[in-house]
């Protein structure tokens, strides 16, 4: 019956997993309402097992939590939908992914392909270490033979991505061998050149695209469908797929594109398109192992990005409108359309038009189709007039034809020159219409020297580039061409380039708007769909990238299928969508969707989709994200403000909020210098910051007036890296100017595979707000009377430097807010130490944030190193006088009077007022500036001893 953390020394995060044991051991289900300071022994443990199990309620005090049908941590994630509400926009943005815990275990060999920075050969190394056999592959372009190498002991094979020849030949050499995984590292060739420094066409889209598709086409049937098997394809981008950064190369992604294509088409193999973050890249062991653990270790999502300080992340969409206003386009806009004379790409380029009226904007359309001139006056023809056509057309072939004959294909591919011409000709009109230029141009769109000619003749700038050239032939792997491949890829990814490249001959570097014309196919991948969600992939990052350079406003939108309209209302793929619960999209919304975007500030990766059914497989869509009051909105946004606020979850405005935080070494540096034996410690002051940042951000009129009943309850340790918290506020009491608001800090209690079983308490707090009034005398009236008397701590000379206190202290630079010992003061019955107390920024270390280190300034609220100053000469005092290390549990009452000036030398005094029997001082503090007036002060602060400290470091004040 003795307690697990205070008498066992088991602490919270080894209770809480032994818990996640148990649940798996007894099959327990996920119990949302478990609280772990619920069950402090094992007796307790034993109850709620019995309990769960539907065993008879015990007779001891546990507390009863209600048994909850088992839950998926999907299910509990108030904010995901299975969106059924039709089409809509949404954004593509990032959320963090732990994974599901489930190891894999493959037996056979691993073909890798090589990186050119090590880490192939780093994870071949791994794979044997696991008793897997392992081969290299070595990529390169425009080699004449393919050839086998022994480099140390490993074999390479060297071959040219786009001689399906050579493929073979590895294919050949492997005959017999049974394949156990495959993981494709060449796009990290890519990782260090530019897409403009590319040859055209392509030679980078084989690397990262046609080299994987060989692979899996060659050597896809070789991992058994009943046996345990991976691939995994790796890029290095921003470490999120493209959606932060704005230095990668995005044609790194067409092998996202394959690898999430083929997940659809092998659902027995785990399949994982990784984008590590750069700095990986040149540390090939540390790669390697990242990669080898999320692949062996996790399953879950497909496509990972992985950062530098452990956390993954993967894409999801959340439902968002653009909400600038409409800007329609002038006479100085030229577009240039590839693919814009028919199909859905004219939809949506008429409605542009029509969106700007009389604007006398131009519009260059491409396509490959000629006009045929007569075709120009059928614009008006009825149904019938164009059936009457049609039979004469097949008169014309059969008269022509040798044989007298005419197939219904030959027909039908005559019949569709006209109405493609027809189409041409209907768009061209309906953009005249609207008081607009268009012209067309029969022109393929990788025809990069045709289209810079077209540039440099148009005598205007081109201000916009709309790519929606595509072409579309589903089939899975084994059975798709290299030709097709090729041929779908390249329309899109060559085509991009050959637009640029127009751009630039016309005179600018880059256009001021630009839109590709994606998939969803792209953006989840589809069976059969290799490589058109390779193109899409690359081109929904460049956009992003784009966006992000802020040269150019530049959006992919990645479509669903259109009705009546375009490439979707072809053969079966319309009943294929219905099959699948693919919702398709109305021309009209497709339309307005487009001129938003266009015209009202659209930008990055976009879907335009409604339900995708079987192809969102992970549950992807989101609602919108909360909406906030716009200064509510304006003030997180802003980086130096409420740096602990990452977002907010849920606001009942002036009554309730929740906001979270991701508390991680990288963005918060001040945890690695407040660490206990290497483990991170978020330290109690930080959390009253949290606290006070919360309770502002629900107060938006008032300002901190200190705390109240504050308990600092179970520690935040970041064992495993970055960690989630959230702070709940609720308003509790206003009288006159005040306002009085709990807090909690609250972090998620999870088992090992990731599920979300139950909640943890750390610390909670009264925060107490003044309205921000002219006359704020009243207020720092009453805060001056209730102040500690406890005398003002003098100016004087060091006895003790800082380096005295941290040598008996385990902060570090970033938390060492004690300045020094001024002297020893009180008596025997109430002893005390005045000494020096520094603000964040005279600290040995200023860069407690992530941000602070780039040059950014962070503003805290509630002063929390002078806090933290008091506790540590609070602290000084135990240890003095009882001959403890102790760590503060609880503030009876603080105040905050004034924020001090930046160069001001601040005194501190603690005296210790009570001193209790288990171990507990009370100590009150006061904090003065140069003139001797209050600062900060707290009234009944209590540390609880927590160790003897060592003999050699006990020492003795003179009072
Ligand atoms: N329709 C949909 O449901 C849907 C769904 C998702 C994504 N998308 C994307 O939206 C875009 C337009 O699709 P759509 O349905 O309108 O397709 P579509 O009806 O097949 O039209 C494609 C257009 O691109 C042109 N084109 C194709 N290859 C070209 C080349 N090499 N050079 C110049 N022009 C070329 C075609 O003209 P020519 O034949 O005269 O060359 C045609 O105007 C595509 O990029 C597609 O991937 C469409």
């Amino acid at each position: 019956d003795q307690d697990l953390e205070g008498e066992l020394g088991i602490d919270t995060v080894k209770q809480a997993e032994i818990m996640a044991e148990i649940r798996d051991r007894f099959r327990l289900p996920v119990d949302e309402d478990f609280v772990l300071a619920d069950h402090p022994t094992l007796n307790h443990f034993t109850a709620y097992i019995v309990k769960m199990q539907g065993g008879a309620e015990p007779t001891t005090t546990v507390a009863t939590p209600e048994a909850e049908p088992s839950v998926s941590p999907q299910d509990s994630d108030e904010q995901r939908v299975s969106h059924q509400a039709g089409t809509r926009r949404w954004q593509v943005e990032i959320e963090a992914c732990p994974g599901i815990a489930s190891p894999l275990n493959v037996s056979g060999t691993v073909v890798v392909s090589d990186d050119g920075w090590g880490i192939a050969e780093a994870f071949c190394q791994r794979m044997e270490a696991r008793g897997l056999h392992a081969v290299r592959v070595g990529f390169e372009s425009r080699i004449r033979d393919a050839s086998r190498h022994d480099e140390g002991g490993r074999t390479v094979y060297r071959a040219d991505p786009e001689q399906p020849e050579h493929l073979a030949w590895i294919a050949d050499q492997l005959k017999g061998t049974t394949i156990g995984g495959m993981v494709h590292m060449a796009p990290l060739k890519l990782a260090s050149e530019e897409w403009l420094e590319d040859a055209y066409p392509s030679s980078q889209i084989a690397l990262a695209g046609h080299g994987w598709f060989g692979l899996l086409k060659e050597l896809g049937g070789r991992m058994p469908a009943d046996d345990a098997g991976f691939i995994a394809s790796v890029t290095s981008m921003d470490g999120r797929h493209g959606n932060l950064g704005d230095r990668f190369n995005a044609v790194q992604c067409a092998a996202s594109g394959i690898t999430k294509s083929y997940a659809f088409e092998r659902p027995d193999l785990r399949c994982r398109a990784l984008d590590l973050h750069p700095e990986f890249v040149l540390d090939e062991a540390e790669a390697a192992k990242r990669i080898e653990d999320d692949v062996f270790g996790l399953a879950g999502e497909v496509e990972i990005g992985l950062d530098r300080d452990g956390r993954r992340w993967a894409l999801v969409a959340f439902a968002e409108d653009v909400v600038d206003e409409a800007k329609p386009l002038t006479g100085k806009d030229t577009w240039l359309v590839s693919g814009g004379g028919s199909g859905v790409t004219a939809a949506s380029i008429i409605g542009v038009a029509g969106a700007s009226l009389n604007a006398g904007a131009h519009f260059e359309l491409l396509g490959r189709s000629k006009l045929i001139e007569a075709t120009s006056s059928w614009i008006d023809w009825s149904e019938d007039q164009l059936k009457e056509e049609k039979n004469a057309l097949r008169g014309r072939l059969i008269e022509a034809s040798e044989s007298g004959k005419v197939t219904m294909v030959e027909w039908n591919d005559a019949w569709q020159k006209f109405t493609r011409s027809r189409d041409v000709y209907l768009t061209l009109d309906a953009i005249e219409q609207t008081g607009n230029h268009a012209a067309y141009h029969s022109v393929d769109v990788m025809d990069q020297i045709a289209l810079q000619e077209l540039g440099s003749s148009l005598g205007r700038p081109i201000t916009g580039i709309v790519h929606g050239a595509g072409l579309e032939d589903s089939k899975l792997v084994a059975d798709k061409g290299y030709e097709v491949f090729d041929r779908v890829v390249r329309v899109k990814v060559d085509g991009w380039r050959a637009l640029l490249s127009a751009v630039v001959a016309s005179g600018p570097h880059l256009p001021e708007f630009a839109c590709c014309f994606t998939s969803v196919a792209g953006r989840f991948g589809n069976g059969g769909q290799t490589d058109y969600a390779a193109a899409n992939s690359v081109l929904d990052a460049e956009m992003a990238r784009l966006t992000a350079t802020k040269e150019c406003r530049a959006v992919a939108i990645g479509w669903t299928g259109w009705r009546d309209v375009g490439m979707a209302t072809r053969g079966s793929i319309e009943a294929v969508f219905a099959a699948a619960g693919i919702e398709t999209l109305a021309v009209e919304d497709g339309v307005s969707i487009f001129v938003a975007e266009a015209l009202q500030g659209g930008k990055r990766r976009v879907l335009g989709c409604g339900s995708l059914g079987q192809m969102d497989t992970f549950s992807s869509f989101r609602e919108a994200p909360l909406k906030l009051p716009a200064q509510m909105a304006a003030t997180i946004a802003d980086p130096s403000r409420f740096p602990f606020v990452d977002k907010v979850l849920s606001l009942d405005e002036g009554v309730h909020l929740m906001t979270q935080t991701t508390l991680s070494t990288a963005d918060h540096p001040f945890l690695l210098d407040h660490a206990i034996e290497g483990v991170p410690y978020h330290p109690g002051v930080m959390a009253l910051e949290m606290f006070a940042q919360s309770s502002l951000l629900l107060q938006p009129t008032t300002c901190l007036a200190g705390f109240e009943e504050v308990s600092f309850g179970l520690p935040v340790k970041l064992l495993k890296g970055p960690m989630t918290v959230r702070v709940d506020a609720v308003v509790e009491r206003t009288e006159d100017d005040m306002t009085w608001v709990r807090c909690r800090l609250i972090s998620d209690l999870a088992n090992s595979k990731g599920e979300v079983f139950g909640e943890r308490e750390h610390h909670e707090a009264l925060v107490r707000l003044v309205e921000k009034r002219e006359d704020l005398r009243p207020f720092l009236h009453r805060e001056v009377e209730a102040l500690p008397s406890i005398g003002t701590p003098p100016v004087g000379e060091l006895i003790h430097p800082a380096s005295f206190i941290y040598d008996r202290y385990f902060h570090g630079p970033r938390f060492q807010s004690h300045g020094g010992v001024l002297r020893g003061v009180g008596d025997a019955q109430q002893p005390g130490i005045d000494g020096l107390a520094l603000m964040r920024h005279q600290l040995p270390a200023t860069d407690q944030f992530a941000v602070e280190q780039d040059g950014e300034g962070v503003l805290l609220e509630a002063l929390p190193m002078l806090i933290e100053a008091g506790f540590q000469n609070a602290g000084l005092v135990a240890m003095e006088v009882l001959g403890y290390s102790s760590l503060p549990v609880g503030i009876a009452w603080s105040t905050m009077l004034r924020v001090p000036e930046a160069e001001e030398v601040l005194r501190l005094r603690t005296l210790q007022t009570d001193s209790l029997e288990d171990g507990t001082t009370v100590h009150d503090v006061l904090v003065v500036g140069e003139d001797d007036a209050p600062v900060l002060a707290l009234k009944g602060l209590r540390l609880k001893a927590m160790a003897n400290v060592d003999d050699g470091q006990r020492f003795a004040l003179e009072r």
